[in-house]
C-alpha cells in the first residue's frame, strides 16, 4: 500500500463515521469533486484514496463519474482495498417520471462500474434543467424521484438514500409518500453559513447533516476571517483544517472539493486535531447566515 503521512489514521468506512438512519455507516470526511474534471478528478481520486480517504461524493451533474469509475478501477486494488473499502455517493435530479430516475441510476451504476452506490442524493428539490422555483412540477418531480429510489433501495442497488438543499417543507412533503425520514441532507454549511434551525431539525429526525462546500469554495472572507485565522495560528494548522474541523465537532460530515495533492492531504489533518470549546464557541459565534454557493433550496416551491 502506498503510505503518506496520513494513510494510518483511516483503515475502513467504519472509522470517523456516523451510523445513518439506514443502518449504513457513512465517514465524516469526503472527497468532494464538483469541478474536478478529465485527469484532474482522477488524479484527486487517486490522491485522496492513498491518503486514507474513504468517501468520494459526485454528481450526474458533475460530469466526471466515468473518471471517478475508471479512478477507482486502477486505485483501489493499489491500495489494496475493495470496493466495499469505499463509500461512493452520487445525486440525481427530480424527474418527470419514476422511469427516468431508474435510468438516472443505472447510467451512474455503469459509469461509476459498480453495482451498488452507498448513498444517492436527490440533488436539488427542483431540475436544474427543466423547472424554475416556482414551477408547480417542482413537488412531483421530487415525488418521483423519491419513489423510484425508495424502488431501488428495496432492490439493494442502493444503501441509503437523502437528499440535497432541501428545507424542512420539502422533507416534511415527502412523508406523504416515503416511508422513512431521508439518510442525509447536504447543505452548504461553514462557520459564515451555519443553518442552525436547520440542523436541528435534521437531527431531531435522525437525518445526517453533511456540507457541500464546507470551505465555502475557498472564500477569501471565510478563510482570512480573523477568528479562524487565530484558531488556526493556536493549532500551528490552516483555515482550512479548522474550518473542517469545526464542521466534524458538531457532528457534520463535509466534502471538501479540492484536486490539488498538497490540500488533499491537508484537508484530511481534520480527522486528528481537537478544538476546546472556547474555540468552538469563538467559532460559531462567526454566522452571518451567508452562503458563497448560489444553491438557494429556501426559494424552491
Ligand atoms: P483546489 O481544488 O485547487 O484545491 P469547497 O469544498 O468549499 O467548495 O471548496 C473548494 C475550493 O477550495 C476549491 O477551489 C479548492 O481548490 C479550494 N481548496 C480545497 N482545499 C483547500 C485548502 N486546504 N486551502 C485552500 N483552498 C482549498
Amino acid at each position: 500500500m502506498q503510505m503518506t503521512a496520513c494513510s494510518k489514521i483511516v483503515k475502513s468506512v467504519f472509522e470517523n463515521a456516523h451510523a445513518l438512519n439506514s443502518g449504513h455507516f457513512i465517514p465524516y470526511l469526503g472527497l468532494g469533486t464538483y469541478l474536478s474534471l478529465d485527469n484532474n478528478v482522477k488524479r484527486s481520486v487517486a490522491d485522496a484514496v492513498a491518503c486514507g480517504y474513504r468517501m468520494i461524493d459526485t454528481a450526474k451533474y458533475y460530469h466526471n463519474e466515468a473518471e471517478i469509475g475508471e479512478a477507482l478501477q486502477r486505485v483501489l486494488p493499489a491500495n489494496n482495498l475493495k470496493r466495499k473499502d469505499i463509500f461512493l455517493t452520487t445525486k440525481v435530479m427530480p424527474q418527470a417520471t419514476t422511469s427516468l430516475t431508474h435510468e438516472d441510476v443505472e447510467d451512474s451504476l455503469k459509469r461509476l462500474s459498480t453495482d451498488y452506490l452507498d448513498l444517492v442524493l436527490v440533488h436539488y428539490p427542483r431540475n436544474y434543467d427543466n423547472c424554475e422555483d416556482n414551477d408547480p412540477r417542482n413537488r412531483e418531480q421530487r415525488r418521483n424521484c423519491w419513489i423510484a429510489l425508495q424502488e431501488i433501495q428495496a432492490n439493494g442497488k442502493i444503501r441509503s438514500i437523502g437528499v440535497s438543499s432541501y428545507e424542512p417543507r420539502h422533507i416534511e412533503e415527502m412523508m406523504e409518500y416515503s416511508n422513512a425520514y431521508p439518510s442525509v441532507n447536504q447543505q452548504e454549511i461553514h462557520p459564515h453559513f451555519q443553518r442552525n434551525e436547520l440542523r436541528d431539525y435534521c437531527l431531531k429526525n435522525g437525518i445526517f447533516f453533511q456540507a457541500f462546500s464546507p470551505l465555502g469554495r475557498a472564500s477569501g472572507e471565510l478563510l482570512n476571517d480573523p477568528v479562524v485565522q487565530k484558531v488556526a495560528k493556536t493549532h500551528k494548522t490552516t483555515a482550512a483544517v479548522i474550518l473542517l474541523r469545526w464542521s466534524i465537532q458538531k457532528g457534520v460530515g463535509v466534502v471538501p472539493k479540492s484536486i490539488n495533492t498538497q490540500r488533499i492531504a491537508e484537508n484530511f489533518k481534520a480527522l486528528s486535531l481537537e478544538l476546546d470549546e472556547k474555540e468552538m464557541e469563538a467559532l460559531n459565534g462567526l454566522d452571518q447566515e451567508k452562503p458563497y454557493v448560489e444553491d438557494c433550496g429556501w426559494l424552491v416551491a
